[in-house]
């Protein structure tokens, strides 16, 4: 029990979640997880409570908000892109109802300390629906409120939840009570992440990821799209810094909501070149799902990252080459020795 103010990360034991709990856990405010499944242990060691449960456990979460004050959600649990479509209904009801209730827990938070919750909320690429490969060459990098016609239950459930969010931020009052929203909502559209330190699944970016983890292994990897693939990409240390950035930013400076942010955006072949510089005797073949190969063709090559840069600094510091030079091929490198 802990009525010190306190940070909750959902999806805490996935890709971005590792990162995060790394530079939070270094700051001095505690960290409360919650997710499906246990932290890896020197995670969970760094964390002031991990809690083990679901964010449709209404139960769960009133436990969390009784037990702690919390003035910081990262809410982060969610099937990802390809994982969504296989199971659409299950997709909508964790990445809709497990945010409306997060959003809900933050409401309540707010109210009772009598101050905003700050509410971090990852979007994605997935939210720009592109018509065909002509647009999308055509286009070039997309601005935040263009070509918003996503093709998958995933992309369409991001970008829903930034309305929702939207509207818990600046719309939400209680007619009868009077009371204004207590939700500071701010949210981030990533591209691509990549990690050194996890391998990521159920997403549709992930062939950039998998394509180094198991050269480096040593095993065969036949990727699921074109070579001519392009989407843009970020190093997971890129991601968690822009995270930290947009948190920690005034309210005031914050123009926008829902913010682009991009790195760099090689195709699948220029991302294979690299890797089979690094791991000469890998094998990379091309074998395409048409239906993966779809839902990137359906995203941005790149976007216009231009508000995140003026109005909270975002500057990464990998572009393509210091990412696989200096972050991933050296980390994963050491990882799989
Ligand atoms: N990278 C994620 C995926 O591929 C999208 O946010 O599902």
């Amino acid at each position: 029990m802990s009525r010190t103010s306190s940070i909750l990360i959902t999806g805490a034991s996935g890709e971005i979640g590792h990162s995060l709990i790394e530079r939070l856990a270094a700051g001095p405010q505690p960290v409360i997880t919650l997710d499906l499944n246990a932290l890896a242990p020197e995670h969970g060691k760094k964390v002031r409570k991990e809690f083990i449960g679901s964010i449709l456990d209404n139960s769960l979460l009133e436990r969390i908000h009784a037990e702690y004050e919390i003035d910081r959600v990262y809410h982060l649990a969610a099937l990802l892109s390809t994982r969504s479509e296989f199971s659409p209904a299950l997709a909508h009801k964790v990445n809709v109802e497990g945010t409306l209730n997060l959003l809900e827990f933050a409401q309540k938070a707010g109210e009772s300390h009598g101050r905003p919750v700050v509410f971090f909320y990852p979007s994605s690429i997935a939210a720009y629906g592109l018509a065909d490969a002509e647009t999308k060459l055509a286009v070039g990098k997309v601005r935040e409120d263009d070509h918003l016609h996503p093709t998958t239950m995933y992309g369409a459930n991001k970008l829903y939840c930034e309305h929702l969010g939207r509207y818990y931020g600046r719309h939400y009052k209680q007619l009868s009570a009077n009371s204004l929203g207590k939700i500071d909502f701010r949210c981030i559209r990533f591209p691509g992440l990549i990690s050194a330190i996890t391998a990521p699944s159920g997403g549709t970016s992930d062939f950039a990821p998998e394509m180094i983890h198991t050269a480096a292994k040593g095993e065969p990897y036949a990727c699921f799209v074109r070579p001519d693939t392009r989407i843009p990409f970020m190093a997971m240390p890129d991601a968690v810094t822009a995270i930290q950035h947009l948190m920690d930013a005034p309210q005031a400076q914050l123009q926008r909501v829902v913010y682009n942010i991009g790195a760099f955006a090689p195709s699948a072949e220029e991302v294979r070149a690299v890797v089979m510089r690094a791991f000469p005797g890998a094998t990379i073949t091309w074998e395409i799902d048409a239906k993966r190969q779809g839902i990137v063709d359906s995203w941005p090559a790149d976007v216009d990252d231009s508000a995140a840069r003026h109005d909270w600094g975002h500057a990464p510091r990998y572009g393509f080459d210091a990412a696989f030079g200096e972050y991933l091929i050296p980390t994963i490198r050491n990882r799989y020795a």
